[in-house]
C-alpha cells in the first residue's frame, strides 16, 4: 500500500490485513506466473493469498482457499505431525526454510513439491507473515528416480558381467592348467610304457622267437601242417618285435638335451621311418646354435605327437616335415597324405578333434604357454597339416649362452 507521503510501503499484519494493490506491475506479475505456486501467509499460516500458479498446481481457486490454513496443503499426517508449524518456526527463525515432499492437492493426490518458505519482516525486524514458493518437481523426481533405477540396474549388470567374465577366466585357467599336466601325465605315463614294452614284452618277444628259431631249426625236414605253423609264428613275433619297437621309440624318444633340435629331429626321423615304414621327407634351416630349452624341447614334442598320429591315425605312406627359423620364430610343420579329418563345422578343428585325444590339445597348450601358436588344417581324403610356431627371445640366448 501506499502511505500519506506516496511511499510504497508493505502492509502489516498488525495493520489489519495485506491489501492487493491491483496496479503494482510487480504485483501483478507474480499473480500471473503458473508455474511456481506463489502465496502470502500470515504469521499464523493462514492463507492470505494465491497467485494463478498456486491453482494451477494445487487446483484451489484462490476464493476456496484464502483464509484457510496452509496445513490443508499437506498430507494428513503431515499436518496432523504438526509439520506446517515446524517449517513456520524454522523460517521465522532463519529466515528461510526449504525442502522438497509430498503436498496434496485439492482433489487428494500427491504431487512432490519443491517448497520455500521465507519470513517476511518489517524494517524494524517485526514478522509479519510468511511469501511462500511452491514448484512442481513430481515429473523431475520421477526422472531422476527413473535415473537413478537405470543407474543402478546397469552397475548390477556390470558386476554380474564382470563376475561371469571372472568365473570364465577361472575355468579357462583352470582348463589349461589341467591340460598341461594332463600333458605331463600323459609325458610320464608314455616313457614308462616304452620302456616296459621295450625292456619286458620286447625281452619276452625277444626269447620266444629265439625259441622259434629254434624249434625252426629242429623242424627241418618234417613236412606239413606243424612247420606251416612255425614258419607263421615265426613270422607273426618278428612283426610284433618291429610293432613293439615301434611303438616304445614313439613312446620314449631319443635325449633331445644332449644332441640339439636338429641333430634329434633327423635322428628321430630316420628311426620313425625305419620302424613305421612311413617314408620321411625333412626340410631343416635350423641355425647352428641352439635355440631356448623349452622352445626345443616343445617343437620336438609337436613332432613326435604330429608323426604319432601320422602313424596311429592318417594311413598314409609318408610324412613331410618342415623345420625354419625366422625373424625370432621357429616354424614347424608336419604334413601327411593320409585319410584326413573332419571338424565339426563349428568351431576351429582342434576343438572337434580335441576332444578324442589329449595329443593335439596338449601340444596346443604347450605351444600356448610359450606364447606360440599351434594349428590344425585338414580335409578327409586330402592329408593333414600341423603346424606349430614358437617366438623365441634370440638375444638372449644367442651366442654361446648355453
Ligand atoms: N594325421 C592325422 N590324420 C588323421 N586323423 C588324425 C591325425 N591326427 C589326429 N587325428 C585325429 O584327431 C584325433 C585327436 O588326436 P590327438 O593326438 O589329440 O589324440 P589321439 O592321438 O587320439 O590320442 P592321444 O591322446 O594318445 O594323442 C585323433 O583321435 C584322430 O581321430
Ligand atoms: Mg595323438
Amino acid at each position: 500500500v501506499n502511505d500519506t507521503e506516496g511511499k510504497r510501503v508493505v502492509a502489516t499484519r498488525a495493520e489489519g490485513e495485506f491489501l492487493p494493490h491491483h496496479r503494482d506491475p510487480f504485483r501483478l506479475l507474480i499473480e500471473s506466473v503458473q508455474d511456481y505456486a506463489i502465496f502470502l501467509l500470515d504469521t499464523d499460516g493462514r492463507i492470505i493469498s494465491w497467485n494463478a500458479g498456486a491453482q494451477r498446481i494445487k487446483g484451489y481457486a484462490a476464493s476456496e482457499i484464502v483464509g484457510k490454513h496452509f496445513s490443508n496443503l499437506y498430507t494428513a499426517e503431515d499436518a496432523k505431525s504438526g509439520k506446517p508449524e515446524r517449517e513456520l518456526d524454522v523460517a521465522s527463525r532463519d529466515g528461510r526454510f526449504e525442502e522438497e515432499g509430498w503436498r496434496r492437492r485439492k482433489d487428494g493426490s500427491l504431487f512432490w513439491a519443491n517448497v520455500i518458505i521465507t519470513a517476511l519482516r518489517d524494517p524494524s525486524g517485526r514478522l509479519y507473515g510468511f511469501g511462500k514458493v511452491t514448484r512442481d518437481f513430481t515429473e523431475r523426481m520421477r526422472f531422476v528416480q527413473d535415473l537413478q533405477r537405470a543407474k543402478a540396474a546397469t552397475e548390477m549388470e556390470v558386476v554380474e558381467r564382470t563376475a561371469a567374465e571372472r568365473r570364465l577366466r577361472e575355468s579357462e585357467r583352470s582348463l589349461r592348467e589341467l591340460s598341461a599336466r594332463l600333458v605331463q601325465a600323459q609325458e610320464e605315463e608314455r616313457r614308462r610304457l616304452g620302456r616296459d614294452l621295450h625292456d619286458s614284452v620286447g625281452q619276452y618277444l625277444a626269447m620266444l622267437k629265439l625259441s622259434l628259431d629254434l624249434l625252426d631249426r629242429e623242424s627241418q625236414g618234417i613236412e606239413g601242417q606243424s612247420r606251416r605253423h612255425i614258419t607263421e609264428c615265426l613270422q607273426l613275433v618278428e612283426d610284433a618285435i618291429k610293432e613293439v619297437r615301434t611303438l616304445s621309440y614313439l613312446l620314449y624318444p631319443p635325449m633331445l638335451e644332449e644332441a640339439g633340435l636338429s641333430v634329434a629331429i633327423q635322428w628321430y626321423l630316420d628311426g620313425f621311418s625305419k620302424r613305421s615304414g612311413i617314408e620321411t621327407a625333412v626340410q631343416m634351416s635350423v641355425p647352428v646354435q641352439r635355440l631356448p630349452r623349452e622352445v626345443e624341447s616343445t617343437v620336438f614334442r609337436v613332432l613326435q605327437e604330429a608323426l604319432t598320429n601320422v602313424h596311429r591315425h592318417s594311413n598314409s605312406p609318408v610324412a613331410r616335415v618342415n623345420v625354419s627359423v625366422d625373424k625370432g620364430v621357429v616354424h614347424l610343420e608336419v604334413h601327411d597324405d593320409g585319410i584326413g579329418m573332419r571338424g565339426d563345422g563349428s568351431g576351429s578343428l582342434m576343438d572337434a578333434v580335441g576332444t578324442r585325444g589329449v595329443g593335439l590339445r596338449g601340444m596346443a597348450e604347450l605351444v600356448r604357454q610359450l606364447e606360440g601358436t599351434l594349428t590344425l588344417s585338414s580335409e578327409p581324403g586330402k592329408g593333414t597339416v600341423v603346424r606349430a610356431s614358437i617366438p623365441f627371445a634370440e638375444e638372449k640366448h644367442s651366442g654361446g649362452s648355453r
